[in-house]
């Protein structure tokens, strides 16, 4: 299994980072247990060369970002993942600027749900308020792109006890089953943002719009149009299955 990890803080080794990694080596030591080799890779954007989104909406268009940075390894590092980590401090009770800045360069993602299939876990910290905001955000974020979320963590509190255990096993031993058999269940308003565009995107079809030039258009046609979400999300999940048996996954 892949997982990435994606921080919004800018301090490097701060409380963020900590809380990410001592989730990831559970998850990789308990998910070992059963059989599944864990795969990770952790970034934190302020490592890159991320410009603001412009506002000019060809990405809405034309499927396609006209900055040319470093998003199309963060956009790479997430399609590759099964399961999608984004943790970020609390700034003025709301997610840093810094990932904003990220969510708001993959916004055309949004209407075209790319990550049905994904899992993802939301991590935020803060001296003592703003986690539920932060984590509302992000989690509503996630759900629009179709990443089902499985974990919250809000962590309240200036830096981490290093010899407190954060986290519980118990919970993480049944959530590894869940990636044993691949019994994943969709997130209610993942599935009611599907419903929604669906019915949309066939209504314009209905209508002869033309296809050819909406690029949202073509890719519902394409993919999504006439399939419910429990169909689409079973097929990505045997890709994941295929991926596994493939043991693409060796380090
Ligand atoms: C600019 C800035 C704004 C902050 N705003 C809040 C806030 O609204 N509420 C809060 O409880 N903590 C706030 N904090 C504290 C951080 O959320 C907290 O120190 C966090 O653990 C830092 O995580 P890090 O070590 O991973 O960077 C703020 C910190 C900074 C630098």
């Amino acid at each position: 299994m892949k997982i990435y990890g994606l921080i919004g803080s800018n301090k490097k080794n701060g409380t963020c980072y900590s809380l990410v990694i001592e989730l990831i080596k559970l998850i990789e030591r308990i998910f070992s247990i059963k059989g599944i080799e864990v795969i990770y890779k952790i970034d934190y954007v302020c490592d890159f060369n991320i410009k603001e989104c412009k506002g000019c909406c060809n990405c809405f268009k034309n499927g396609k970002c006209m900055i040319n940075d470093d998003m199309a390894n963060i956009k790479k590092n997430i399609l590759e993942s099964d399961l999608l980590i984004i943790a970020s401090p609390v700034y003025l009770n709301q997610i840093t600027g810094t990932l904003k800045k990220v969510l708001d360069r993959i916004a055309y993602w949004t209407h075209l749900m790319p990550l049905i299939g994904k899992r993802g876990i939301i991590i935020t910290n803060s001296s003592f308020s703003g986690n539920k905001e932060s984590t509302d955000y992000l989690e509503l974020i996630l759900n629009h792109l179709g990443v089902s979320v499985d974990y919250v963590f809000k962590y309240k509190g200036n830096g981490l006890n290093k010899n407190q255990q954060h986290y519980n096993k118990k919970e993480l031993l049944v959530y590894s089953n869940i990636f044993q058999n691949l019994d994943f269940k969709i997130d209610k308003r993942v599935t009611q943002i599907f419903d929604t565009y669906s019915k949309w995107y066939s209504q314009l079809i209905k209508e002869n719009v033309d296809i050819d030039s909406n690029n949202e258009l073509i890719f519902w046609n394409k993919n999504y149009l006439g399939k419910s979400i429990d169909v689409v999300h079973k097929k990505n999940i045997q890709n994941l299955k295929k991926r596994y048996k493939k043991n693409e996954y060796k380090k």
